[in-house]
């Protein structure tokens, strides 16, 4: 395939495989409250009623009006689900839980200092204020139905509060990880031409109030460079009435949220009755060329497939109190914080800020006195808890019926002491694996039917039909045997395009394995997901990491092209390559490799000054483990950089016979440099 022609070294090849474990099996305790524990939803689920087997999941929300069609594929790859259907879901979120639930708790607020209180909102409050920011979001800063808005925010209720009363007006949201930095909320800003950006005055991370309003004043700056007029800065306080940042407010741009609330208090706002397929939000997420792409997710055919996998994959029930601690800025976020457990009733927990804050016991402390009783996290959390307070869990009265992980390979070793010291072997896991495209699960085993097998994230879950093909495109049926993993059918949760770039969509996920091209028949479009994976006998999924320039640090996917331009910025650089080096706390992290233009002389302050920069255009998370400022890159004959013999260097693999090269002897240089640090 071509894709991976081009790519040198990837996540996928460097992955360690693992044995085969053996089985856990739920308990009959488990299986006796679980919301799916019927075991001909599979034959159900058969490809043979695609689509209309997806209407179980539509079924979970409360419509308008109902749809005209299950699946319009006229414009394959691009699919409408539930065509014609209208519903709005900050109406499904909020408004239908209001006749029997109005006093439950939706969302509890935990934040950071131990000694402010958690706030506790009910769904009553929560339309309270999601109507009353509609209502400032409509008439203070003139949005309406269709229009974009960039909210670049922390961990707060204010977040959630902000997305669903976009979510009430048809106005498509497309929030920015609050850890990105202001160059990276201009790139979004600008690529989805939002006028209006929702921010907040400040955080707590690691114990310090950080001033958060400076990115914003920046990031409009530099949108405004590009052609991207911001005329309205909406400021959220994190203590309402109080001004938590000393950057100064821009009059006649900028404008305190809690003041101006006060305009609209007690105002109502009807949910608009969207289409839908109307798209609901973006969200931006790294490729293989430098520029993010904002990846547009539909109202109903998202809704309906992020609810069903909350209630069935992460068995979430109305009484449950759900805590997953991703960042709402992130997909993760939006669908396992936000829409999926409030669709569903459930309450949710938002944290502000860091698990190990301000020792290893807060996470478990936050779970005993909220009740927690479902948990989702990611390995790389996981990882740094074992290894900062292992006995931990163990000292705090909380139980878990279930736990998650996500986001990127699970070590079996780490596997098995969150099943026995977080789950205190009482606990169900379910390894999800899926992506920012694909809005919900993948693969996952069904808690109440299949087993756990650690180190796999499972079998496709009801609906998702995958497979996997070798570097020529043909299907590999053997078991163990790695290749590219692939999803036979469109699915409600599917992103429907790239913002503005339809040509990108179809190139990036269906072009290389499409069956025919002018086909408007599914079948002929294969999604292809970007990972590497091999299935078991059993038909369990496990994935290696990432077969293109896509690097998952922590969880979090970075391009290595866009972590490669950052650097090119710097004056002194003349070549960048970035390759994922394996790390025992985050998973994969990027080494960077320089060569300095002729005439520069390498200095530990320049390699500073490159990584500076690169966190000053991304953000902290892409900062590189090590600047290597190397004499020359290894190089083909043809001039292209061998990033693979950079990876097996920093792995400290195999650099394999590199005597083709054009300049051979570099390799050794390079090796001694990194290797006998
Ligand atoms: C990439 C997607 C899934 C939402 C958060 C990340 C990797 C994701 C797993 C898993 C192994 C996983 C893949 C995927 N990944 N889940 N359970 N096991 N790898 O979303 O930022 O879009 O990243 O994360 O490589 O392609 P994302």
């Amino acid at each position: 395939m071509s894709k991976q022609e081009v790519v040198e070294t990837t996540e996928a090849q460097i992955a360690v495989h693992w044995k085969e474990e053996d089985y856990y099996y739920p308990s009959s305790k488990f299986i006796g409250q679980a919301n799916l524990t019927d075991p001909d939803i599979f034959d159900r689920f058969s490809l043979d009623n695609f689509p209309d087997y997806f209407t179980e999941y539509a079924d979970l929300l409360t419509w308008y009006k109902s749809w005209d069609e299950v699946l319009d594929s006229s414009d394959a790859p691009c699919y409408k689900w539930f065509k014609g259907g209208k519903l709005n879901a900050s109406y499904n979120c909020i408004d239908r839980h209001l006749k029997n639930n109005k006093n439950k708790t939706a969302i509890h607020f935990v934040p950071e200092l131990e000694q402010e209180r958690v706030d506790h909102i009910t769904y009553q409050e929560l339309y309270v204020r999601v109507n009353e920011f509609a209502s400032l979001l409509r008439k203070t800063a003139g949005l309406k139905r269709g229009d974009r808005v960039t909210i670049h925010m922390p961990m707060s209720a204010e977040l959630p509060i902000t997305m669903l009363a976009c979510a009430r007006l048809g106005v498509i949201h497309s929030v920015v990880f609050g850890g990105f930095s202001a160059s990276a909320c201009a790139d979004r800003i600008v690529d989805s031409n939002s006028r209006v950006l929702i921010t907040m005055d400040a955080y707590y991370r690691a114990g310090k109030l950080l001033n958060h309003k400076v990115h914003a004043d920046e990031a409009v700056r530099i949108s405004a460079e590009q052609g991207q007029v911001v005329d309205k800065v909406l400021v959220w306080q994190r203590y309402p009435g109080k001004y938590s940042s000393d950057t100064p407010m821009k009059g006649g741009r900028d404008i305190f949220v809690n003041e101006e609330l006060k305009n609209h208090y007690g105002a109502r706002i009807a949910p608009e009755q969207m289409l839908s397929e109307d798209p609901l939000f973006l969200m931006y997420t790294s490729g293989t060329t430098g520029k993010p792409k904002g990846c547009q997710h539909g109202t109903g055919g998202y809704l309906a497939y992020v609810t069903a996998m909350s209630k069935y994959i992460q068995d979430i029930h109305p009484e449950d109190v759900y805590w997953c601690m991703a960042d709402i800025g992130w997909i993760t976020g939006h669908s396992f914080i936000v829409y999926g457990p409030l669709a569903l009733c459930a309450s949710s927990v938002i944290y502000e800020g860091v698990p190990t804050y301000p020792d290893a016991g807060r996470s478990w402390r936050i779970a005993q006195e909220l009740d927690v009783n479902i948990f989702h996290t990611a390995p790389t959390a996981i990882r740094a808890l074992r290894k900062l307070g292992p006995e931990e869990p163990a000292k705090y009265n909380y139980h878990f019926k279930h736990m998650t992980t996500v986001g990127e390979p699970i070590e079996p070793a780490v596997w098995k002491w969150y099943e026995s010291a977080v789950g205190k072997g009482e606990a169900i896991i379910v390894d999800t694996w899926w992506q920012t495209e694909t809005g919900g699960f993948l693969c996952s085993t069904v808690p109440g039917i299949k087993p756990m097998k650690p180190g796999s994230a499972g079998p496709g879950v009801p609906g998702i039909h995958p497979f996997i093909l070798d570097a020529d495109g043909i299907e590999i049926k053997d078991v163990g045997i790695a290749g590219n993993i692939c999803i036979q059918n469109p699915w409600p949760g599917m992103f429907q395009t790239i913002w503005g770039d339809r040509e990108r969509f179809v190139k990036t996920y269906f072009a290389d394995i499409c069956r025919d091209p002018k086909s408007k028949d599914w079948r002929d479009w294969p999604y292809l997901a970007g990972d590497a994976a091999t299935m078991a006998e059993d038909g369990y999924f496990r994935i290696l990491g990432r077969i293109d320039d896509v690097i998952n640090v922590s969880g979090h996917r970075l391009g290595t092209k866009e972590i490669e331009s950052a650097a090119l910025v710097v004056e002194e650089v003349a070549e960048a390559a970035v390759v994922p080096v394996s790390d025992e706390i985050k998973g994969k992290v990027p080494d960077l490799y320089i060569a300095l233009k002729t005439g520069v002389v390498p200095t530990e302050a320049l390699a500073r000054k490159i990584s500076d920069a690169i966190c000053d255009q991304i953000g902290k998370i892409a900062k590189p483990r090590k600047v290597w400022l190397v004499p020359d890159m290894p190089k083909t004959r043809s001039g292209k950089i061998m990033r693979r013999v950079l990876g097996a260097i920093s792995n400290r693999g195999d650099v394999g016979n590199v005597m083709t090269l054009a300049n051979p002897e570099i390799v050794e240089e390079i090796r001694i440099m990194v290797q006998d640090k």
